[in-house]
């Protein structure tokens, strides 16, 4: 038993030594990492982009950002969902309270009601004119992310579901929503692969044993990087970014 709690315990701070945090200047609500671009938005709904070391403020006023492969996009005030194309922030004909462009240029978002759409690559690469074809995936979820080959969500009750073999021609992928172990109350897949959520008591958390053959993985991880409580998560390009409790901001190496 002893020898068991040592290793735990070298395992543990072997984990946290090994991330290097710094504080980025600003305070964000929601926080997005995607193709080397990072942008969150703060409690006044302002939206900020990353610009080496410095959160700069872009004149539009947003509730969530989120940028990826398959594009930036944002919701205003009353769901509305923006691409940004051509310089500008265009609307797109769907109502969503959140939004991810993380997946393989698929968007996949939730509507207020928590019901579930996502629109394969082909018609997101058309534009805000073309005509959308969302995908209903059956199920109620109020965060909804996606990575290279599958996406997480959690739902009103903080349960965990994920959808495996989404593509860029197959949003909606194969099957049905499967359960995940745990209570979050929101999921970022990375464009690698990786999971971090925040659960409903802020602790941060990442999904262990995660591979393309093995899409849940097996187990969540605490991470301790805020003194007190975590709000929100991204990762990009090595670089994990975690909003704390009272909106700080830590990025760490
Ligand atoms: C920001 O946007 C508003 C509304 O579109 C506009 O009136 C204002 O001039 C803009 N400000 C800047 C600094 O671009
Ligand atoms: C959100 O965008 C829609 C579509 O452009 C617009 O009609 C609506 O007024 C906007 N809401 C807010 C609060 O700005």
């Amino acid at each position: 038993m002893k020898v068991f709690q040592s290793l735990l315990l070298f395992c543990l701070l072997h984990y946290n030594l090994a991330l290097e945090c710094e504080v980025v200047p600003g305070n964000l609500k929601q926080i997005d990492a995607g193709v080397g671009l990072i942008g969150g938005v703060n409690n006044d709904n302002e939206v900020f982009l990353l610009l080496g070391n410095e959160f700069r403020k872009i004149n539009v006023t947003m509730k969530h950002f989120t940028v990826g492969p398959a594009g930036e996009l944002a919701v205003n005030l009353s769901n509305s969902v923006f691409k940004f194309q051509s310089g500008q922030f265009s609307s797109i004909p769907v109502t969503f309270k959140q939004v991810d462009a993380g997946g393989d240029q698929i968007i996949a978002g939730v509507t207020p009601l928590d019901d579930i759409f996502c629109l394969n690559k082909d018609a997101n690469n058309i534009g805000p004119s073309g005509n959308f074809v969302w995908v209903q995936l059956a199920g109620k979820l109020k965060y909804y992310s996606c990575g290279p080959y599958s996406c997480w969500g959690v739902n009103a009750a903080g349960n965990i579901l994920i959808r495996r073999s989404v593509t860029g021609a197959s949003c909606g992928g194969s099957g049905a929503f499967e359960a995940v172990a745990g209570a979050l109350s929101m999921v970022e897949v990375a464009s690698d692969g990786n999971v971090f959520g925040v659960d409903i008591q802020g602790n941060l958390v990442q999904r262990a044993g995660i591979t393309i053959s093995n899409p849940p993985g097996s187990s969540w991880t605490i991470i301790s990087i805020c003194p007190n409580g975590h709000k929100h998560v991204t990762y990009d390009l090595g670089r994990l970014y975690v909003i704390c409790s009272d909106g700080s901001i830590r990025r760490c190496i």
